[in-house]
């Protein structure tokens, strides 16, 4: 049976949300202001989900959705909403998190909103059927894969490397498997990992290498690594050249998979946040480093400790730092936080955890006596429950900058300077 629902707000992962007494509906793809006709889902997990199926009256908000998939991707979650509301519910989203634990920064920023159209970064589903590669993105409420021609978020360079791609695979992928193929673009340098299923027996044999080496040579990538599964480490199958970022005054040979900001644009933005809210001299950490986006950067203005709990990553930067006084430290900082004591020699401490946050960093930092952190978050709930411990702690939250590489999703990083 089919509901007729308005819509009244934006839930934080981006769908409209219906409220009726204490009851909420979520709505995807749908905006304040909308009337839609939909169909009403069984609740999972105590939250229940309508399906829109015709739009009655339309959101002053609603525009086209310049994407030709739109419908069937399951990515860009809110390309249906004019920029104006798109970017005001960005900034509202990181106020709201701020509000909810009472903090108000001293000076907020002007937000940065990075045009599409950059992603460097990109993970394609693929499957291979009776010797034919389907490599795209998964259809929205499926688990079905469609071939996606044209992705606006994506970089063009890294669209038309998928294109050339799923010929070049064929000899690799096991036959009806799935498997992720993630391409990472760093200048015109190209690197390529498959998660899943190889070859005759699922894992690397000589077809697999020699079609992976073909395949690098031809298309011009620097890197092909393979792995079973999500989180084990890639084993590189062939390397025709080092895969190589530059941070500030680094040259870091990436590991395969490595982190990277989605966007160059974007790490310029943060980066340049992040510097301007560091002293111009003094001695620094990195927490989260990765390897090393900020570290680099830092370097040019002193000794910096860079931590991250991934081995791979803390390799890298350990062999980019040549003569420069870095040091990299593998450390789990959800386990073993900078104590006090250690963050007494640092002037400034930047952070930049994953979603999750870094609550027990947080802790230790707010009783510490370093005079300046600096923030980095890709979840303003998390980010404002850690600031809330730091300010409990006598920080002060002097400002906070929204920066959106994420267009058309719900993500969106802040950075955020404190001082004591
Ligand atoms: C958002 S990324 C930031 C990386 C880096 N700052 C950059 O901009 O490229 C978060 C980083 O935290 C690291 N990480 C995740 N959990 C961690 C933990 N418990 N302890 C230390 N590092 C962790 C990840 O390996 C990742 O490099």
């Amino acid at each position: 049976m089919l509901s007729r629902l308005d819509i009244h707000d934006l839930a934080p992962l981006g769908d409209g949300i219906h409220r009726a007494g204490r009851e909420r509906i979520y709505v995807e793809r749908t905006l304040p202001g909308d009337v839609v006709e939909a169909q009403i889902q069984k609740p999972s997990g105590g939250i229940v989900r309508a399906n829109a199926v015709r739009i009655i009256e339309s959101s002053p908000h609603r525009v086209k959705a310049p994407c030709p998939h739109y419908d069937v991707c399951g990515g860009c979650t809110l390309q249906h909403a004019s920029e104006e509301f798109y970017r005001a519910w960005k900034v509202e989203s990181v106020r709201t998190a701020l509000s909810r634990q009472n903090l108000e920064p001293a000076i907020w920023r002007d937000p940065i909103f990075l045009p599409e159209g950059k992603r460097r970064r990109a993970t394609f589903a693929a499957f291979k059927k009776k010797n034919v590669v389907t490599l795209g993105y998964f259809r929205r409420r499926s688990h079905n894969v469609t071939d996606i021609s044209a992705c606006l978020i994506a970089d063009p360079a890294v669209m038309e490397m998928r294109k050339k791609l799923a010929g070049a695979l064929t000899p690799i992928l096991s036959d009806g498997k799935p498997a992720d193929i993630f391409i990472q673009m760093v200048g015109t340098q190209f690197d390529l990992a498959i998660t899943g299923a190889v070859g005759r027996k699922d894992r690397p044999d000589l077809t697999v290498y020699e079609a992976a080496a073909e395949l690098a040579h031809t298309l011009g990538i620097a890197r092909v690594s393979w792995r079973s599964k999500d989180y084990n480490e890639a084993e590189v199958l062939v390397e025709v050249q080092p895969f190589i970022a530059r941070f500030g005054i680094l040259d870091v040979p990436l590991p395969p998979l490595a982190f990277l900001q989605p966007t160059k644009a974007g790490e310029d933005a943060l980066t340049a946040a992040v510097m301007a809210a560091l002293p111009e001299r003094g001695t620094f950490a990195d927490l989260f480093s990765g390897c090393g986006t900020f570290s680099g950067a830092m370097l040019a203005r002193g000794p910096v400790d860079a931590f991250d709990s991934v081995d791979p990553a803390v390799r890298a930067l350990d062999k980019a730092k040549g003569p420069h006084p870095l040091r990299a430290e593998r450390r789990d900082l959800g386990r073993q936080p900078l104590d006090a004591d250690e963050t007494k020699r640092f002037d400034a401490i930047v952070f930049d955890p994953p979603r999750a946050g870094a609550e027990e960093q947080a802790k230790a930092l707010a009783a510490s006596a370093v005079p300046r952190l600096v923030g980095v978050s890709c979840n303003p709930v998390t980010f404002a429950r850690d600031a809330r411990l730091l300010v409990e702690g006598g920080y002060k939250l002097d400002s906070v900058q929204v920066v959106d590489q994420f267009t058309w999703s719900h993500h969106v990083e802040l950075v955020a300077a404190f001082s004591r």
